[in-house]
């Protein structure tokens, strides 16, 4: 097991506690990485527990946790109740991390850093509506999130929806990467709707896992949480 420091920090050198309270860690000043983000697109949705307990049921992460999408803490609350150090950070101030961070701008995971865990937002909207209109934005998100662990030998946990996996250009970018798990969520999500109105328990989920450390040849696993 690698040695956790006690304060994880970000790229630009900041040190932030772990799991400290939302407000005492949320950005006062100027952004780290700030992008066009339109804020007034900024719908969420806050992941149940159970969704992340799920994941730990079925996967040992190396060293400490970036939540880079936080929202409001649902996940990294979690993780962190598990015993992770978590560093969490979000493009939006949700009362929660470190705001300000674009996580599509950041050219490295945060000192000390080796596992990326997050519901990711599915489209340009950072909604989950966005997934279908924008599978695209996914993509992105998800090669830019191997670059980032692959630079820590590290691992990567999304949550995905399960059809998201089935599409063309998915299967090869998984294929060609370090993929090690996918954890089939057998009970619908009830999302905490903050923003959007849909039906909430309207798709199965998966957690897909990434791992650097994953050897080579060895087919992924098929899990169900
Ligand atoms: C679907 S919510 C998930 C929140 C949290 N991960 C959870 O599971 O409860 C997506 C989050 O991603 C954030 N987000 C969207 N684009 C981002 C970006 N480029 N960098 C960092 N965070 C982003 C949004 O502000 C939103 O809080």
């Amino acid at each position: 097991m690698d040695a956790i420091p006690p304060q994880p920090v970000l790229p630009d050198g900041r040190m932030l506690p772990a799991s400290a309270p939302a407000r005492a860690r949320t950005a006062r000043g100027r952004p780290v990485h700030l992008s066009g983000y339109d804020r007034e697109r900024q719908d969420f949705y806050a992941t149940p527990a159970w969704v992340t307990e799920a994941l730990l049921r079925h996967v040992r992460l190396r060293g400490p946790v970036w939540e880079p999408c936080c929202g409001d803490g649902a996940m990294a609350r979690v993780l962190a109740a598990h015993g992770h150090a978590v560093v969490s950070t979000d493009i939006a101030d949700r009362g929660f991390g470190e705001a300000g961070v674009d996580f599509l701008q950041c050219a490295t995971v945060p000192r000390g850093c080796r596992s990326i865990v997050t519901n990711p937002p599915y489209g340009d909207s950072g909604s989950h509506e966005g997934q279908s209109r924008s599978p695209v934005a996914m993509r992105g998100f998800l090669k830019h999130a191997l670059m980032l662990t692959e630079q820590v030998e590290g691992q990567l946990a999304l949550l995905v929806r399960l059809q998201w996996i089935a599409g063309r250009f998915v299967a090869e970018a998984m294929s060609a990467a370090p993929f090690s798990a996918v954890i089939v969520l057998t009970r619908r999500i009830r999302w905490f709707d903050l923003a959007e109105r849909t039906n909430h328990a309207q798709h199965h989920h998966a957690w897909v896992v990434f791992d650097h450390a994953h050897p080579p040849g060895q087919p992924p696993a098929l899990l169900y949480g």
